[in-house]
């Protein structure tokens, strides 16, 4: 019999992290002590088996950590830490190392103290509720799958974009950069769940397993399919945007760290073959938007006089979740021309409290209550699926080791050559040859639509 009872632990109490993402959701006790001190463990266990229902509780480590101590706290959870009679797990913050090797190292490391069910490492754009949709959406419907291909779709732009820059932090993004900070991880994962293939089921092995599949289909990025930016300050703008990378204190003098990267990447298989994913993202830029884009093709054998522009599909992550479908509908009135619209399932207007839901007949339906949704924080749902034992949102070892597959030999290229970032204003769209390339590779941007939220009659 297992107990009920659970204790959390966070290590690296004090941390930004901590303060920004964990303490909100939770309420604890503080213990200080030494992460390489193996007698700090050993009160802090103590500590734990002294409180109630202590000794049979279930034990969740969270690790938000700098990598430098990884070793050592990991180390001395397992001896000294361990509940005997209840569950441990672990949760792991990124970075999981700088390249593929130090990954493997710290894989290494953990798999040799922990089984792969008791570690769970967050990327957390896994818990966010559309990035969470994008499994529904294509493996719910009947609409999409069959359009879900190489024969249809142009090319797929994912895109990360943040309106500030380093904020203090330049210090540790220095030594990462924006592939490492968010492409490796928070694109990369939003990619597998836009190109797997359907999996047996939604267990999380199962999932997993379609994510690793799609991984090993992409071959090494090459610095030819890339390019790097770096903010500088914008003279006439105001407060932080007058800054650039290099005013940061915490960043080194002359430093080449790019802090905006697209790139562009290819699934050689049978679906995909051909289809350029480009990956973007970037800091200091005009907005602050993730989402992930599907550009289909245009319709052969035209007979609009070239009016038509091409069906995109995007799923906005934030703010503002949204899903919707731009796409040609007979200008209304005496016309008899096409414009660009869109089928629009913008969150705010569906869910919201008093929105005119679907009627449904029966009585007491379920569906009445789903007005006012509040769309939990990526953090408490991924917390959540920690202690039930759910770890189909969470980073397998063989993904994380096909992940940094896929981009250390660039990052090498790039910590070893050092070429220079080209330059963009804090602000800005980014420079303006990641457009190009997008081009390039066969993306079209018309510049003729905007989405607007919310849409009002
Ligand atoms: C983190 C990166 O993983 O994600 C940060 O280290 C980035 O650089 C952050 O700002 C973005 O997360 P969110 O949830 O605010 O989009």
């Amino acid at each position: 019999h297992q107990s009920d009872a659970h204790i959390f632990i966070i290590m690296g109490a004090s941390g930004d992290l901590a303060k920004k993402k964990i303490y909100p959701t939770l309420w604890n006790t503080y213990i200080s002590g030494k992460y390489a001190d193996e007698d700090s463990f050993s009160k802090l266990d103590t500590h734990i088996q002294s409180l109630p229902g202590g000794t049979e509780a279930n034990r969740l480590f969270y690790l938000a950590l700098p990598p430098t101590v990884y070793h050592d706290v990991s180390k001395n959870i397992r001896t000294c830490c361990m509940s005997k009679k209840g569950w441990n797990r672990v949760i792991v913050e990124k970075p999981f190392g700088h390249d593929l090797q130090s990954s493997e190292e710290l894989s290494a490391h953990l798999s040799s103290l922990f089984t792969e069910d008791q570690i769970y490492r967050i990327d957390h754009y896994l818990g966010k509720e559309m990035v969470q949709n994008l499994m529904v959406l294509r493996f719910g419907n009947r609409i999409f799958g069959p359009i879900w291909n190489r024969d249809s779709i142009a090319c797929v732009v994912l895109s990360f974009k943040e309106p500030f820059g380093t904020q203090g932090r330049g210090g540790y993004f220095d030594d990462f950069g924006i592939i490492r900070d968010v492409m490796q991880n928070h694109l990369l994962q939003m990619l597998c769940l836009v190109a797997m293939e359907k999996p047996a089921s939604t267990s999380s092995d199962d999932v997993r397993d379609e994510k690793v599949k799609v991984l090993k289909c992409i071959a090494p990025v090459t610095l030819s399919d890339v390019v790097l930016g770096q903010y500088v300050g914008d003279p006439e703008g105001e407060g932080d945007s007058k800054l650039g990378y290099l005013d940061d204190p915490t960043v080194p003098k002359g430093s080449t760290q790019a802090t905006f990267t697209t790139a562009v990447l290819y699934v050689h298989n049978e679906r995909w073959d051909g289809v350029p994913f480009i990956l973007r993202c970037g800091k200091a830029l005009n907005e602050r938007k993730a989402e992930v884009r599907l550009q289909f093709t245009d319709v052969p054998g035209d007979i609009f006089g070239n009016q038509c522009r091409r069906n995109e599909l995007v799923v906005r992550v934030q703010p503002n979740e949204a899903v919707y479908a731009k796409m040609m509908s007979k200008k209304p009135g005496v016309y008899f021309s096409p414009e660009e619209t869109e089928l629009d399932l913008t969150y705010k207007s569906r869910y919201k409290a008093g929105a005119s839901l679907f009627l449904c007949a029966e009585k007491h339906c379920k569906h009445r209550n789903q007005k006012d949704v509040k769309l939990p924080d990526a953090y408490e749902r991924l917390i959540l699926d920690v202690f039930c034992g759910s770890q189909m949102h969470f980073v397998r070892s063989d993904e994380l080791r096909e992940a940094w597959r896929i981009f250390t030999p660039l990052l090498h290229r790039i910590d070893k050559e050092k070429p220079k970032p080209i330059p963009y204003k804090y602000g800005s769209r980014g420079p303006t040859e990641a457009d190009d390339l997008s081009k390039k590779v066969g993306f079209r941007y018309e510049g003729t639509y905007k989405w607007v939220n919310p849409h009002r009659l």
